[in-house]
């Protein structure tokens, strides 16, 4: 599937995506003018602290925000169809056929009554026109696809039966149902132990070489778009303040709010006690967030330049690498040396207790 003609080929394209929510306290502007795209096939990571518009951005693909206090503006042009414009049945035709999402917690997304296999086969079975035997069919082979071991005996079982790493196997299973071109996976592991944090990243990534899907993974961790992401967009306060490559983002981040995520990236070679660096301060208001850069308030670098609001464009990074920071180029490879040590790969201290 995986056709590498195919592959330089935009599958979504977000275009100054705005998602605006009307609330008491004023206007809380949780998106505000995102773009990304993300090619067939390939996996895109997006990072960004809580409440930076991470899940707000993706359910809106989804047309999941469209709640009466919302007010969403731009385009999210899918296979040449804006979403944006799609009446609610529409899609609903396209949701978890073309494109599947799965969330942190996969009990709240698998009903408790009922077994996990009919659940499967009801996913299966709204998209498509298949028996229930051949639904019941491709519902055993799903769960042996996702790992689970003894699918054909474990269909019969309700959720609670399941270990959480199996629920997200589970969940993960019933999003690709319907061989969807895009999944996102919104903060997939998460609530899950270290260890099976690990197994379902493995499984992502070997489920995407074999399927050759698109995927939109959404974390505040670092280490997990590391761990799988072709490119990266690093979000704050509504916006995407860096976008680039894998490497680009790991190797040259041109922001000093990259510096400070990769400051704070939990290390498989730092011991166990190691105390994380963390950005100092909180994130900004959505409602009246600082003039000029969202960032300044908390940017030790901040100058008078940085109450104006840069744009994200290319300014010192290779060709496709942007970023949103006014300070030079040159100036910022001396800073972030100092701000994240060898680009965050400097050993922490140990915390004494
Ligand atoms: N329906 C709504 N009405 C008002 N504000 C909302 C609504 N939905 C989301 N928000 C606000 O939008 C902001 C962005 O939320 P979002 O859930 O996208 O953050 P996130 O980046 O996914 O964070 P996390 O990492 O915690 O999941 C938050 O401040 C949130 O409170
Ligand atoms: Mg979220």
């Amino acid at each position: 599937m995986s056709d590498s003609a195919h592959s330089a080929e935009t599958l979504l394209s977000v275009e100054d995506l705005k998602v605006h929510f009307e609330t008491d306290e004023g206007i809380v502007k949780a998106v505000d003018g995102v773009s990304f795209e993300v090619k067939r096939g390939e996996m895109l990571g997006i990072v960004g602290e809580s409440g930076s518009g991470k899940s707000v951005a993706n359910l809106t693909i989804l047309g999941l925000t469209r709640a009466s206090n919302a007010t969403i503006s731009g385009r999210i042009m899918f296979e040449g169809r804006d979403l944006t414009e799609l009446g609610g049945e529409e899609l609903q035709r396209i949701r978890g056929n073309e494109i599947a999402m799965i969330f942190q917690d996969p009990l709240s997304s698998l009903h408790p009554f009922f077994k996990v296999g009919d659940q499967l086969i009801e996913a299966i079975q709204v998209h498509r026109d298949v028996s229930k035997e051949e639904a019941r069919k491709h519902a055993t082979d799903l769960l042996g696809l996702v790992g689970i071991p003894d699918a054909k005996r474990r269909i019969g079982e309700y959720p609670h039966e399941f270990s959480g790493g199996m629920r997200q196997r589970v969940m993960i299973a019933m999003a690709l149902a319907n061989d969807p071109k895009l999944l996102i996976a919104d903060e997939p592991t998460t609530a899950l132990d270290v260890t099976t944090q690990a197994q379902i990243l493995r499984l992502i990534e070997r489920l995407r070489e074999e399927l050759g899907m698109a995927m939109i993974i959404v974390t505040h961790d670092l280490g997990v778009v590391a761990e799988v992401s072709d490119r990266v967009m690093v979000m704050y306060a509504g916006e995407a303040v860096e976008s680039g490559t894998l490497d680009q983002i790991f190797y040259d981040p041109q922001h000093p709010y990259a510096w400070g995520l990769l400051g704070s990236l939990t290390r498989i070679d730092r011991p166990r006690t190691a105390r994380l660096a963390q950005i100092a301060g909180q994130p900004p208001s959505l409602i009246r967030p600082p003039k000029g850069c969202h960032f300044r308030d908390r940017c030790p670098h901040a100058f008078e330049k940085c109450t104006e609001h840069p744009d994200l464009e290319a300014r010192g990074g290779e060709a496709g690498h942007t970023d949103r920071c006014w300070i030079d180029p040159e100036r910022k490879r001396e800073l972030r040396v100092v701000s994240t040590g060898e680009i965050g790969l400097e050993a922490p201290e140990e915390v004494t207790s």
